[in-house]
């Protein structure tokens, strides 16, 4: 297990940074590539453990996929390209990958097993597979399909109506990928928004969907054509540093070519609403998603309440958050954040626990947490809990803790952010 030191000080976070691509628009290049015709180049693709699980996915399906650092090139086989793994897919540790595949498998006329690590087997999956069923999939698997591994007898599917009962971007994505093949229509209709690069995808594929409230609805398809795909820098990844340059004083970091869809972008709400001074410049779109840079400064933070429909929008960023409330005055609260508690982990329980051993005054609920701040963190031994993002924020609260932290388990980042250390050492020298 790889252990990290962090040498925590007031020393600034100064400098440029084009963190790596976004994860969830990367997976999505891969699926939606591999069933378009033709070639589909992809550029600044996220290369890390988690989109490899796909792209390994989708060569499975006979897929013919080269990745050359952050390019790639798919060699779409069109909609009914794909064909019968000889073995069980592997999810690796990623989410994404299972239940947007759940979607897509789901529709194809032949068998398909998928599994992943321990930390994935412990997630829910009935969330997918319940509206799979429902449009007439054949799915098994641990506790009545609630658990990897799946075993998926797909193919036939009827169009459906579907309510999701959680706001999650996954099964979303899964029913559209579904609807794709589908007999008539398929309406999803969500709680609360979230993250659409499905959508945006799709359409940027030429791809209808007809969005109207909260309900996107989409209809069969005959073939699409590959098109190239730049991929932005990814917003999760750039929090940290956000995040980072905020409690340190005296940081000045411009970070570039990051994703600013706007169900995304809760983290930098959430941060401003907290005194934090984040410039968005250079707005742009890129393959159908905005883009901008961003100038932050140290700044004063203090207290604010997240809750209801700002959770989705910055459901990946709610732990670095957390820790930067460890250093904003007064008193933060997180609230109807179950959803984080099936996260790679129980994202409330590791937060709460790595906080506290920082010194940290912080008090757990059940759908979140809150956080008193001001008081100075002192460094400790703190675990990873196997999951990037704890990591992640972890080392970041220790970049302001007296003395050192050493994080247990770090090697999680390149789940999502290969090399996090390396550039943490070089824009701070921590
Ligand atoms: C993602 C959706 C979110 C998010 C995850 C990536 C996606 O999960 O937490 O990191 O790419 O669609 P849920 O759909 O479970 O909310």
């Amino acid at each position: 297990m790889a252990r990290e030191i962090i040498r925590g000080s007031t020393k600034p976070l100064a400098g440029e940074l084009t963190p790596p691509g976004d994860k969830s628009v990367s997976h999505r290049s891969l699926i939606i590539g591999s069933i378009a015709s033709g070639m589909t180049g992809v550029s600044g693709f996220l290369n890390c453990e988690d989109t490899l699980s796909t792209a390994n996915a989708m060569r499975k399906l006979g897929i013919g996929i080269e990745i050359n650092g952050s390019d790639v090139k798919i060699a779409g086989k069109g909609l009914s390209g794909l064909s019968e793994p000889e073995d069980v897919i592997d999810a690796g540790n990623s989410g994404t990958t299972t239940r947007l595949l759940t979607g897509l498998l789901s529709a194809q006329g032949f068998f398909t097993a998928v599994t992943g690590d321990k930390y994935l087997r412990a997630r829910p999956m009935k969330r997918v597979v319940d509206p799979m069923r429902l449009m007439g999939a054949k799915i098994t698997g641990r506790e009545g399909g609630n658990k990897l591994p799946l075993a998926i007898e797909g193919g036939g599917l009827q169009g459906i109506s579907y309510k999701l009962p959680v706001a999650s971007a996954q099964v979303k994505s899964a029913l559209l990928l579904a609807g794709l093949y589908s007999e008539g229509e398929t309406e999803v209709i969500e709680p609360e928004p979230t993250r659409d690069h499905t959508e945006r995808m799709l359409t940027y594929f030429g791809v209808k969907l007809h969005k109207k409230g909260n309900s996107i609805k989409i209809s069969r398809q005959k073939e699409f054509a590959g098109r190239d795909i730049s991929v932005p820098a990814d917003l999760s990844s750039a929090a940290f540093f956000i995040v980072g340059a905020l409690i340190n004083p005296g940081s000045e970091l411009l970070i570039r070519n990051v994703g600013i869809n706007p169900l995304r972008t809760g983290v930098i709400d959430v941060l401003r609403k907290m005194g934090g001074n984040i410039e968005i410049t250079n707005e742009r779109d890129v393959s159908g998603e905005p883009v901008g840079d961003m100038l932050v400064k140290s700044s004063e933070l203090h207290g604010a309440v997240i809750e209801r429909e700002m959770i989705p929008k910055a459901i990946d960023e709610l732990p670095v958050i957390a820790a930067a409330a460890c250093f904003a005055e007064g008193e933060t609260i997180i609230r109807d954040a179950r959803e984080l508690r099936v996260k790679e982990t129980d994202r409330i329980k590791a937060m709460t626990a790595e906080l506290l051993k920082l010194g940290a005054r912080v008090t757990e609920f059940e759908d979140g947490m809150s956080i008193s701040g001001g008081e100075p963190l002192k460094g400790a031994r703190c675990s990873s809990w196997g999951d990037h993002r704890i990591a992640m924020a972890a080392a970041i609260a220790a970049t302001r803790a007296s003395g050192e932290t050493e994080i247990d388990g770090a090697e999680c980042v390149s789940v999502s952010f290969p090399g996090f250390f390396d550039v943490l050492r070089r824009l701070g020298n921590y």
